[in-house]
């Protein structure tokens, strides 16, 4: 079995399936039609199979001349039906993992997407899970229903995890050349799933078992969310201590070795940085253990929205004026800049809070131009739709403060400090603009001093507090 599959992934004549869509699933999907495979993606939405099968592209980091050329060459077809896995070869699997509303993983899609390959599962066949999951899910929960149509692991199929590892808007790294990390559930299972990514990965890095595969990309996430967290606490830090955040930040990272930069900001967003760390608390907790760094991280980052809030609070108070009734634009709902995925997104809690305690609150953002409220989140409640606002000169002056949450390259930032009257700015995506109207304040100490002078007879914004 496995000679004979490793002669389909060498020669090309295998055919790949992937199933699930969506940022990660279509990039590979791309990239296996690249290097010569036909590929059959799945997916359970029939509105992202018929974009996909037009031609069409729903991922911004694939160009639909990419989808289209595939199409038409007849290497790629997106389907919703499942018995099209039945002619697989190989198949990765990029699904959902998200998390409960307790909190706890939530393995309906990799359920669902195992049982797919497991009623159309045949000797020879490969399955990788790519989605982010706690340690022991291929072991436990997808061998199981391969057992059960009578298939031996390592011997009639084969299994491996290899998490993905895309950053979606990431100009110099993509799905081609970041090294993959691959761990099968035996030595053969490994030995097949590294020569299917070697086909259109450049550097292929392989792990003795599924659960150290499993166990790296929670570590890299774990990583990032610790670290972001670390330089959140700095940014309150520094605040307490009047010192501007950034120039110690900058100045750290002047060290060649035994430091790595992050930045402070509003929060933490997307599908991955939020959610991930939480799979591997889960998982320790069952096993009597509390993760100790991953919830310290959890707090400080989920309390950043809030932070903001009362930071424009006192901004607004220093200006005599209240959050009840202001008018205020936030720049920037993505969760991070220059990408259209508003997920987890830190700008979606600091519009509620700020709505909460009677704001107006308009946004701008030139890759969400519209959004419909509880289409990212689990808020419910009405689902009204927001149309973004044009930031004018007259837009910028009429509010009462301008939040820039997200720091899109493309925003006019001299324009907004030009024309706002109030900026809080939480990314410092101002510090390189020159003086102007507005007065600007810091997610931790104001940069330069305020424009706008005496304010209330408080000296809070002249100092570094801002
Ligand atoms: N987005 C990222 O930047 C990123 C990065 C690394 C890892 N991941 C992980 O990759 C996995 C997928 O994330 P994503 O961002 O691509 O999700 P996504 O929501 O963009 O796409 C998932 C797709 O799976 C489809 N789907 C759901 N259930 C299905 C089923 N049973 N059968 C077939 N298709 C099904 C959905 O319709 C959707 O099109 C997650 O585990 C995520 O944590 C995401």
């Amino acid at each position: 079995m496995k000679a004979q599959l490793l002669s389909r992934i060498n020669d090309r004549s295998a055919t790949v399936g992937v199933v699930g869509l969506g940022y990660v699933g279509l990039p590979l999907a791309m990239e296996f039609a690249k290097a010569g495979f036909h590929v059959i993606g799945y997916d359970v939405s029939e509105r992202v199979c018929k974009l996909l099968t037009r031609g069409e592209s729903h991922i911004q980091d694939v160009p639909a001349s990419d989808v289209a050329a595939m199409v038409k060459a007849g290497r790629f077809e997106a389907t919703t039906d499942e018995s099209a896995l039945g002619r697989c070869d190989a198949i990765s699997i990029a699904v959902p993992t998200p998390l409960s509303k307790t909190r706890d993983p939530d393995m309906r899609f990799v359920q669902a997407a195992t049982e797919a390959i497991a009623r159309n599962a045949h000797p020879g066949m490969l399955a990788v899970l790519e989605s982010t999951t706690y340690p022991g899910t291929t072991r436990e929960v997808m061998q199981p229903k391969l057992v059960e149509r009578g298939l031996t692991v390592g011997k009639d199929v084969f299994l491996a995890f290899s998490p993905e590892r895309v950053d979606p808007g990431n100009p110099k790294y993509h799905t081609k050349n970041t090294p993959k990390v691959v761990g099968g559930m035996t030595a053969a299972c490994t030995e097949v799933a590294v020569a299917l990514y070697s086909s259109c990965i450049d550097t292929i890095v392989p792990v003795s078992t599924t659960e150290a595969a499993e166990l790296v990309k929670l570590l890299e996430n774990t990583f990032r969310s610790v670290n972001i967290g670390l330089v959140n606490e700095m940014a309150i830090i520094c605040e307490k201590l009047g010192v501007n955040v950034w120039e110690v930040i900058e100045a750290a990272a002047t060290k060649p070795f035994g430091f790595m930069k992050f930045t402070p900001g509003p929060g933490i967003g997307g599908h991955c940085i939020p959610l991930d760390p939480h799979y591997l608390a889960w998982k320790m907790r069952t096993l009597n253990y509390k993760t100790r760094f991953i919830d310290l991280a959890s707090e400080i980052n989920s309390e950043m929205p809030a932070v903001v809030v009362e930071k424009i609070s006192i901004a607004l108070n220093d200006d005599r004026k209240a959050v009840n009734g202001s008018r205020i634009i936030v720049v920037g709902v993505a969760y991070k800049k220059d990408i259209d995925d508003m997920r987890e997104s830190p700008a979606l809690d600091v519009i509620r809070l700020l709505e909460e305690r009677g704001a107006e609150v308009v946004h701008h953002d030139p890759f969400i131009p519209r959004f419909r409220d509880g289409d990212h989140d689990e808020s419910g409640g009405e689902r009204r739709e927001r149309i973004g606002v044009d930031l004018t000169a007259a837009e910028l002056g009429n509010a009462d403060a301008v939040v820039i949450v997200t720091d899109h390259s493309q925003i006019d930032y001299q324009q907004i400090v030009d024309d706002a009257v109030l900026v809080i700015d939480t990314r410092n995506a101002t510090a390189k603009t020159s003086r102007g109207r507005a007065r600007v304040v810091s997610l931790a100490a104001d940069p330069r001093p305020a424009a706008s002078a005496v304010v209330g007879g408080s000296t809070r914004a002249k100092t570094a507090v801002g």
